[in-house]
């Protein structure tokens, strides 16, 4: 097992009815920001059971946050947010609402161009403002860590940034606000949190027990309550499953103590900023690609993940791999998210224009063995058509 440190300070709220409990939580003298996305809060009723339950005498509301939340709207809230002198900030809604509001809170405070916030990878921030948030959906984790991806409209770029000052106080996860998630966020949702926990799950093995079975254990839930929340959108122990399995995939104790991959979401990343594709149907694509690709480098581990989620009987460990990387791209199709580029109407043209993205970002040597070069991204691309 290798050195780490872990430290989430993360306060969850999770259950029924737990919105109520957030005027505990909102310090009744901060002049409050409400940041949602486009108005899936408003038709369901969420955002209004927040403004009831908050006890704050001055609301603010932004909404228009879009999915891959965009840099140009965000720093229209953060004027805001500076001109109103907003001090707490409350995202209601998914990873990129919450998302956007870690960029609205670090931007807020800093005095320079916010956009090296992002460049810097959130390294120049030295303070951000107060943030809770109330999670609609299930899947990225970003309620509880300290990343947050922004996008550049005008020049697409899709960079992430971390910061410790962006960690939320506060997350309220109520499964019952996912039953009015249409089918393909469900499956997006689900596909992302799978993917995250491989990210950290298929390296090469370093004898870290504790993260390997908790791993194990969340891909087995999502496997088996993934499909579930599809045919019956309603199913209350189905969601909740789902929703802290995806909270537990992206809070740092995966990663304790074993190498990490991302390559797959850098990749990813580029797609989704070129194409505007979902982000977890990029992840759908490259992964099994990828995965063909670095198979022998990654086999021990696959084959390990082979046996104890996909019960394949013990074989060459090969063999066991390509399964695994069958049985994966299987599940993924079942929930209804396809695997390949052409899928998604896109061919071999894509390939160099991503590639030269993967290196304007000096996103090359990724990978847990820093293996995977701007030929590699290409080749990985050329499984994926
Ligand atoms: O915008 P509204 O109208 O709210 O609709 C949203 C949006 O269209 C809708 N939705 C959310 N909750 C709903 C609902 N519709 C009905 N009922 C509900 N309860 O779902 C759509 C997708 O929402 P979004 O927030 O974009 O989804 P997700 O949570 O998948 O977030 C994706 C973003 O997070 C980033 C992605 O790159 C992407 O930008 N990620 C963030 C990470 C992090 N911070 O750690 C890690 C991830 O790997 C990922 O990169
Ligand atoms: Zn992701």
């Amino acid at each position: 097992m290798e050195n780490f440190i872990f430290h989430n300070p993360v306060k969850v709220l999770f259950g029924k009815n737990q919105i109520a409990q957030i005027n505990n939580e909102v310090p009744q003298d901060k002049r409050v920001m409400i940041v949602y996305g486009g108005g899936s809060v408003v038709k369901t009723g969420v955002l209004q059971r927040v403004k009831d339950a908050l006890q704050n005498d001055i609301i603010f509301e932004f909404g228009g946050v879009e999915a891959n939340p965009h840099y140009e709207t965000l720093m229209r809230a953060v004027e805001i947010v500076k001109s109103e002198k907003i001090d707490f900030l409350l995202a209601v809604g998914g990873g990129s609402v919450i998302d956007g509001t870690k960029f609205i809170s670090a931007a807020a405070k800093y005095q320079g161009d916010a956009w090296e916030i992002v460049k810097s990878y959130g390294n120049v921030v030295q303070d951000a403002l107060p943030i809770g948030c109330v999670l609609t959906i299930a899947a990225t984790g970003s309620e509880m860590n300290n990343v947050a991806v922004v996008t550049k409209a005008e020049t697409k770029d899709k960079l992430f940034f971390g910061s410790p000052y962006v960690l939320p106080k506060f997350s309220v996860l109520e499964p019952e606000i996912t039953f009015t998630l249409p089918k393909n966020q469900t499956a997006n949702g689900v596909v992302d949190a799978f993917i995250h926990i491989l990210e950290q799950y298929i390296t090469y093995p370093v004898n870290a027990k504790i993260p390997d079975r908790i791993a194990e254990g969340l891909l087995n839930t999502l496997k088996e309550d993934g499909p579930k929340a599809l045919t019956q959108p309603d199913d209350y122990e189905a969601r909740a499953n789902i929703m802290w399995s995806a909270t537990m995939a992206l809070n740092g104790v995966l990663s304790t103590g074993v190498p990490a991959d991302w390559a797959t979401h850098m990749i990813g990343q580029e797609i989704t900023g070129l194409y505007g594709l979902d982000h977890a149907q990029t992840l759908a694509i490259v992964l099994p690609a990828l995965w063909t690709f670095c198979k022998k480098e990654k086999s021990a581990k696959l084959a390990q993940y082979a046996a104890r989620v996909w019960d394949i009987p013990v074989q060459d460990e090969l063999l066991m791999a390509e399964k695994a990387i069958a049985c994966t791209t299987q599940f993924f199709e079942s929930m209804g998210i396809k695997t390949h580029l052409s899928d998604y109407g896109l061919g071999e043209e894509i390939i160099p224009i991503v590639v030269a993205k993967l290196e304007e970002h000096g996103h090359v040597n990724i990978g847990e063995n820093q293996s995977i070069t701007a030929e590699s991204a290409a080749e990985i691309l050329k499984l994926a058509l």
